[in-house]
């Protein structure tokens, strides 16, 4: 394209927002162009997120599987060693073929252009590109889609070498196993890490600010996820401060402090992962350009149909509100396009379900207790544990529960919360759930598969409506 052809769409960002958006606009007729800096599409999720962090999730669990477990299921095995190259070659492998497969196959089955390039506004309708091979080009754009998503948040003082002391992305490449390993933060990323380390051999130090670990999920879930994970090997330090990490030679020196009061301390580790959040990227776009605004947090302040207050200009994903997860962005990114298109779309903010893929997994949707006691909401709660699901036993694997809050009244599904077995997989049920509006009764009613895990999921809503079977 030149700039005498102006594109329908400029899509700023090539991450599971951006990429998505650009594919919908392109199967709706929109001339569609995605400008994306980072030599690969796919974004934070496919290079440096969801997806190879999945991947070492999965090999590591094997790993740890075939080491603890396979005897007491009437496997030996001889002499098992882990090839850490391989297993990182592997990851790698997966992360080439989804990015890959985005630029050769779907940009180019829906015909929507790509450019490789670092992207900024002259104005709301031109937009600079400094292309990666060198040079400059420009777009002349209808519309735009800032997706342009987040990036890790720094811990003052302490400097990321991404070798001693890492973010998430030095730690989905460690070259050897650290033996003492020190996780600042227990949110999702410091306990779904953390868990790759340990199933790998390190010993693994969560240090949490607040009270508790898992980044907002349930209490009652939290506290018994947290105990399976000291089971596994976890060592936690909840309200505990970190003062400052500092690399003496081999080792880093992590300094910290009780909360609330308490004495100070120095943990050793090899290995330090920063996990304490992540913020939006927005520096050299030039919004001061064209006079968008970002909230203190620096995430862009949107309407409710993603339009920043530059016309034409629309915003979506981890760079402006709401949680900071891949699927949001993608239906953020359909949703932008079809205002543009057809003047309406539609994201069910309520009904966005957050999965933690550690072994066993959590997953919930909807409300929490917690949320529910501070809304005055009455409920009531719904509970079913894996030990008495027949399929959960026979697979060895029963740890956990399935809960369901339902309204007290009306027995509509609040919200659902899993720790278990296959619990993200599950709970894409209880997002179906909320998005119905369904009411415990109606999933009670509703025939499950024996011997599945889901039938755990129907007997919770039967304990919720009424009482289970099997309990
Ligand atoms: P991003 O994926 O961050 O993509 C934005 C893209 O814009 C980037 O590729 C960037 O290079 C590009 N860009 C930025 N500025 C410019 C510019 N000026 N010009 C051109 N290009 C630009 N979420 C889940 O739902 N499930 C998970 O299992 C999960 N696991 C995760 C694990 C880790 C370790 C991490 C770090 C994150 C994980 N997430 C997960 C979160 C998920 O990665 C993000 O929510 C998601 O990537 C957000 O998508 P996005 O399109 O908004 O932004
Ligand atoms: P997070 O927000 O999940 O957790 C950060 C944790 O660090 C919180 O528990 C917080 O209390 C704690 N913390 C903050 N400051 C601290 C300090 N100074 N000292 C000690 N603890 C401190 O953020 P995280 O884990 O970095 O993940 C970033 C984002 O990536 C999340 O928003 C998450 O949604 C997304 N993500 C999603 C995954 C998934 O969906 N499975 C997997 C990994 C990441």
């Amino acid at each position: 394209a030149t700039a005498s052809e102006p594109y329908d769409l400029v899509v700023i960002g090539g991450g599971p927002g951006g990429y998505v958006a650009a594919i919908k606009a392109a199967q709706l007729g929109l001339k569609t162009v995605c400008i994306e800096k980072r030599g690969a599409l796919g974004g934070t999720c496919l290079n440096v997120g969801c997806i190879p962090s999945k991947a070492m999730l999965n090999n590591s669990h094997i790993y740890h599987q075939t080491t603890h477990d396979l005897k007491n299921r009437g496997i030996d095995v001889g002499d098992v060693k882990l090839n850490l190259p391989a297993m990182l070659a592997a990851k790698t492998a997966s992360v080439k073929s989804l990015t890959g497969g985005i630029e050769t196959y779907l940009f180019k089955k829906n015909g929507v252009d790509y450019i490789k390039g670092t992207a900024s506004f002259e104005s709301p309708t031109k937009i600079n590109v400094a292309l990666n091979e060198g040079g400059e080009t420009q777009v002349e754009a209808k519309n735009v889609i800032i997706a342009t998503g987040s990036e890790v948040t720094p811990f003052p003082g302490i400097e990321i070498d991404e070798k001693r002391i890492v973010s998430s992305t030095g730690a989905l490449d460690l070259q050897e196993v650290p033996k003492k390993m020190v996780v600042i933060g227990g949110g999702i990323i410091g306990l779904e890490l953390g868990s790759v380390w340990s199933r790998l051999g390190a010993e693994v130090t969560v240090v949490e600010y607040l009270g508790a670990v898992g980044a907002g999920m349930d209490g009652e879930v939290g506290k018994q996820f947290q105990k399976i994970l000291a089971k596994q090997g976890f060592k936690f330090k909840l309200n505990t401060k970190v003062i400052s990490a500092d690399v003496e030679g081999e080792t880093v020196k992590v300094k910290v402090d009780a909360a609330k009061g308490g004495k100070e301390e120095t943990l050793e580790a090899d290995v330090v992962l920063v996990a304490i959040g992540r913020r939006p990227v927005t520096t050299g776009l030039g919004l001061e350009n064209i006079g968008v605004e970002t909230d203190k947090r620096g995430r862009i302040i949107i309407d409710d149909q993603f339009n920043t207050s530059a016309k034409g200009v629309k915003c979506i994903g981890d760079v402006t509100f709401g949680p900071m997860l891949a699927h949001k962005a993608e239906e953020e990114g359909i949703a932008a396009v079809e205002f543009i298109k057809n003047g309406h779309g539609h994201v069910n903010y309520d009904a966005i379900p957050s999965v933690v893929y550690t072994h066993p997994e959590v997953a919930w949707v909807g409300k929490n207790e917690e949320e529910l006691k501070a809304a005055g909401i009455k409920y009531k709660i719904g509970k079913y544990p894996f030990a008495a699901n027949s399929r959960a036993k026979t697979n060895q694997d029963a740890e956990g529960f399935v809960k369901f809050i339902v309204e007290k009244d009306t027995d509509q599904v609040l919200g659902v919360h899993i720790l278990g077995p296959a619990a993200g997989e599950l709970i894409a049920s209880g997002v179906l759930a909320m998005e119905y509006k369904a009411s415990a009764e109606d999933i009670a009613r509703t025939c499950h598969a024996h011997p599945t895990l889901s039938e755990a999921f129907k007997e919770a809503a039967m304990a919720a409506y009424d009482k289970p079977i099997n309990f």
